[in-house]
């Protein structure tokens, strides 16, 4: 079986879909404090459990036989972790912890960790490779990066296999998942709130960076080819001892301005914008390689086109206008 943290979170919950499609017997453990209950693939079993609670989880490692994790669980706004960084030490290493001791107490030696591209800092070079020097500039990037440090450790002491996949920026949707964040922070669903009329204006956050036209460039992948690469990494997790670090990211920079003017043409509308002050923690530009896991795993995107993860966005809200139910 196959125990999934964070289940019912935007990623977490199309990565569900994919491993039941695939015939994987999921467990789903979530707290649902972000998560959403009617994003859980209703053929996973679900559990309503906190990573703080450490009896729940040593009886969920008692109970079933648990041959990986994969570990969404966690906090992810940059912004937030700005402001409130013991929040974020807390639930995302503190628990993160629990959850490796239960694994290594109860024999569970594989872990599949949604690490991110915030590990990286501000690039020395592009595009940026895994062995970048990881420098990050804010609390959640500083938390992926000991989350990092700690499975090297545990693979040390403890003979734990991990692979870390280093997330650039996930946007799209998958079937009838996307993404629900309440508030919501990130650039591509909050474009199309402003173009639904949901959000009052779009706001570009600073034009004043050291790129071609002064906003932020970022690397876009779809949720589903995020997804994919889990699956590809899980295959190979089970059948090798071996730990390893892969970047996701489409291997391709769009500034917030060109994101913005794609999505008027995809959208077809004039979305009302402004330009505000720069957000605290943000880098100017992330663009990954992601030659390592194409050559590794074979992974290949399939939806990367930024017209198609927009679309899927839009659609997506659409059709859920008010986002879950749950
Ligand atoms: N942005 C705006 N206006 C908005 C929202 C965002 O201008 O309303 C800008 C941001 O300033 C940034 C870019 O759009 O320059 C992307 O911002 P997001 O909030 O969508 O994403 P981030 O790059 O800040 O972070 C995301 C994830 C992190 C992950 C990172 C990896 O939230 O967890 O991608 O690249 F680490």
């Amino acid at each position: 079986m196959i125990f999934v943290t964070g289940g019912g979170g935007y990623i977490g919950s199309v990565v569900v879909r994919l491993l039941v499609e695939n015939d994987y017997e999921v467990i789903v453990y979530d707290n649902l404090s972000r998560g959403h209950l009617s994003a859980i693939d209703k053929r996973a079993i679900f559990i309503k459990g906190d990573l703080a609670d450490k009896d729940l989880l040593l009886e969920v490692f008692k109970t079933y036989p648990i041959e990986a994790v994969l570990h969404f669980a966690s906090y992810i706004e940059v912004g937030e972790s700005v402001k409130y960084p013991t929040i974020f030490f807390d639930n995302n290493v503190k628990n993160c912890i629990n959850l490796l001791n239960s694994m290594c107490e109860n024999g569970c030696y594989k872990i599949i960790f949604s690490s991110s591209a915030a590990v990286y800092g501000e690039p020395l070079s592009l595009p940026i490779r895994e062995n970048h020097p990881l420098l990050p500039i804010n609390p959640y990037g500083e938390t992926k990066r000991l989350i990092e440090e700690l499975l090297f450790s545990y693979e040390k002491y403890c003979g734990l296999k991990f692979i870390s996949l280093r997330y650039f920026n996930v946007a799209g949707a998958y079937d009838n998942l996307g993404e629900d964040h309440r508030p919501e922070t990130h650039l591509i669903p909050l474009i199309v709130k402003a173009a639904l009329g949901k959000e009052r204006i779009f706001k570009i956050y600073g034009d004043d960076y050291p790129t071609k036209d002064g906003t932020c460039i970022r690397d876009y992948i779809h949720v589903y080819d995020l997804a994919i690469a889990h699956i590809l990494a899980l295959k190979k997790l089970l059948k090798e001892e071996k730990s390893e670090v892969y970047n996701l990211g489409s291997e391709k920079g769009y500034s917030v301005k060109e994101v913005f003017e794609t999505a008027c043409e995809v959208i077809g509308k004039k979305i009302p914008y402004e330009i505000v002050e720069r957000r605290p923690g943000d880098v100017p530009i992330l663009i990954a390689s992601s030659e390592k896991i194409k050559k590794e795993l074979g992974w290949k995107r399939e939806r990367g086109d930024l017209k198609i993860i927009i679309k899927d966005t839009f659609e997506w809200q659409k059709n859920f206008p008010f986002g879950y139910p749950d």
